[in-house]
């Protein structure tokens, strides 16, 4: 059985203590509903890491990410922040390639790689984010952009590696535009992703990999999008801002 996986990613948003609010109402409320089988995670701020681990600490299952890393392990790289430092908060994963990193910081396939192989040697988790364009959709070749970025980003790494990464399946065209993939084509696409992880791994890891479904997800088509086979879960912005909303897609996809 597969990970069922329900990620929020806060991006640039939330003081704080409003981080500390809203992540205070999801664990509470969590703790209510005592689901068992889906692995909650929260993406803040690199700055609040350390504070939310020790709150998840306290009182629940909840999973730290970060929403990115560098590519170098460490020295003259002013801003930047390593893989071993998110580790050293205690935080277990990172969301690497995500399109707005892609879009507006030029991260191209080769930098994600190397954040990839840098974070799984740190012990961190990353969660692979790959999607293509309206325009590429429109042109037939969005199968073609997926894997090409799966292929440059993670089919370097070794078996015992890529079992270690999350994929998610982030349509540029859905993210924060309120215009979600259709459930068929999700699932089209978690399909055609797996399918390529095991004619490169094999069966086994590609039955075994996480495939997340990002952009636009919400209460309201959660449940449609969870329904499919090879859909493992969500990578959540904008909804996972607020914690009735996250909660009832958490819920869910415990009862997909
Ligand atoms: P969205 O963002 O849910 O606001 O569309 C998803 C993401 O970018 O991870």
């Amino acid at each position: 059985m597969r990970k069922k996986i329900a990620a929020g990613n806060w991006k640039m948003n939330t003081t704080l203590l409003q981080g500390i609010d809203l992540f205070n109402e999801i664990s509470i409320r969590l703790n209510e509903i005592q689901l068992s089988g889906v692995q909650v995670i929260i993406a803040p701020s690199f700055v609040h890491l350390a504070k939310f681990v020790s709150l998840a600490r306290l009182n629940n299952s909840i999973c730290i990410s970060a929403q990115n890393c560098s590519h170098e392990e460490k020295g003259a790289f002013t801003g930047e922040v390593s893989p071993e430092i998110i580790k050293s908060t205690g935080a277990e994963m990172v969301i690497i390639g995500h399109s707005e990193r892609r879009k507006y910081f030029n991260e191209s396939d080769e930098l994600i790689e190397q954040k990839i192989n840098l974070s799984i040697k740190t012990g961190l988790t990353p969660i692979f984010c790959c999607g293509e364009s309206e325009i590429q959709r429109s042109q037939n070749q969005h199968f073609n952009t997926i894997k090409l970025q799966i292929s440059k980003a993670l089919f370097n790494l070794p078996p015992t590696d890529f079992c270690k990464v999350i994929v998610a399946y982030e349509p540029i065209w859905a993210i924060g535009t309120g215009k979600n993939a259709t459930p068929e084509q999700a699932q089209e696409m978690h399909h055609y992703i797996r399918s390529l992880i095991e004619d490169k791994y094999g069966m086994h890891i590609a039955g075994a990999t996480p495939i997340l479904y990002g952009g636009s997800c919400n209460s309201e088509n959660s449940d449609a999008l969870f329904k499919n086979p090879d859909v493992d879960g969500g990578l959540v912005g904008g909804a996972s801002l607020n914690a009735e909303e996250f909660i009832k897609i958490i819920r869910s996809l415990a009862a997909n």
